[in-house]
């Protein structure tokens, strides 16, 4: 049985289509993400999955159970991480993980030997008597996902478990989601619109845009199917045209983006790609400024199945929608 599945699930607000047709399956056990730019269609797909929002059309399953006939099942598989968090400034941190503890219903002779497990692993313990306020950034969004975990679900869903802050603090971040995964042997969904931390943690990735689902692969399948090297090219004058289309003759060139003067070439065998590139440019009089050689990166596969790249805004809609009907779920 599937952790989580989809059948041509869609939801709609009025005009918009949000999720748009999406069938997906994750195993019991994988680190399965969604990557998209902000208004792809994510959170709406993670809140639907949490029983939420209700779907517009098609089917939403959790362990077999369906969102919309078994919602309390649902719920007790689940653990949700939204994007802002939800806990109170004001109370410690073990005071917020009581008060989650009490929410989720955690039989009361087990709720301090639970706190004290996700406490240590999250690496918390020695601040847990300490108010939130005091927490940095990466503090907090641990102390959410202890929260999230107090209860073992069976799938842990991540709504942008990183989004907001800085580079070293994310990539602390990804080691304990790792460290979870391992010790709780759980299904973890998260959604990112970092390439980097999709890359880093997912077993399988679908690429998400405008509420469809573009390819869902692993990362090194996905960079793999735009050939093995990515050779970067800028060049002034000479005959663009004819230097293109010969170019596009070698066979071990198997895609080609130009943006002015500079070409990204896919290829199977960069090396031997390269002397082939220098031959045409010459005998074209084409003179190469530039040229290196590099992997492809989840970026370039991204650009490859949507036409563009993942741009990074965020208007905050979506943040403050998510807090409130987080809010009406645990009252
Ligand atoms: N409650 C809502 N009412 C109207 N439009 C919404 C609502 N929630 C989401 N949307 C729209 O649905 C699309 C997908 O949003 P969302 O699932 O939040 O994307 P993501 O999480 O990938 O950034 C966006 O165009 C967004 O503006
Ligand atoms: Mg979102």
């Amino acid at each position: 049985m599937y952790s989580v599945e989809t059948r041509s699930l869609s939801k709609s607000f009025g005009a918009v289509t949000a999720v748009n047709d999406i069938s997906f399956a994750v195993e019991s056990g994988e680190i399965f993400g969604f990557l998209g730019p902000n208004g792809a269609g994510k959170s709406t797909t993670i809140m639907i999955l949490t029983t939420l929002l209700k779907p517009t059309s098609g089917q939403a399953l959790v362990f077999g159970f369906d969102v919309m006939t078994q919602p309390k099942q649902v719920r007790q598989s689940i653990g949700y991480v939204q994007q802002e968090s939800t806990v109170d400034e004001y109370l410690t941190g073990k005071e917020n993980l009581l008060l989650q503890a009490r929410l989720n219903h955690i039989p009361k002779d087990q709720i301090d030997k639970r706190i004290d497990e996700v406490l240590e692993l999250i690496e918390l313990s020695d601040k847990q008597n300490d108010p939130v306020v005091t927490y940095s950034g990466g503090m907090r969004k641990r102390l959410d996902i202890a929260g999230g975990l107090l209860h073992r679900p069976k799938v842990l869903f991540l709504d942008e478990p990183t989004v907001g802050l800085d580079i070293q603090t994310r990539r602390k971040i990804w080691e304990y989601i790792k460290k979870i995964h391992k010790e709780f042997e759980m299904t973890i969904f998260l959604t990112t619109h970092y390439m980097e931390e999709a890359d880093q943690l997912c077993d399988r990735i679908g690429i998400i845009d405008r509420g469809k689902i573009q390819v869902i692969d692993s990362p090194e399948n996905m960079k793999n199917a735009m050939g093995n090297e990515v050779i970067s090219l800028t060049f002034e004058n000479g005959n663009f045209a004819d230097f293109l289309s010969q170019l596009r003759q070698i066979d071990l060139i198997k895609k080609i983006n130009e943006d002015n003067n500079k070409l990204t070439i896919f290829a199977s065998k960069g090396t031997e790609v390269i002397p082939k590139i220098f031959q045409i440019s010459s005998e074209l009089q084409i003179k190469i400024i530039s040229i290196s050689l590099t992997q492809p990166t989840l970026d370039d596969v991204f650009i490859s199945y949507t036409g563009h790249e993942i741009r990074d805004d965020d208007t905050g809609f979506n943040r403050k929608r998510e807090h409130a009907k987080m809010k009406r779920l645990r009252a």
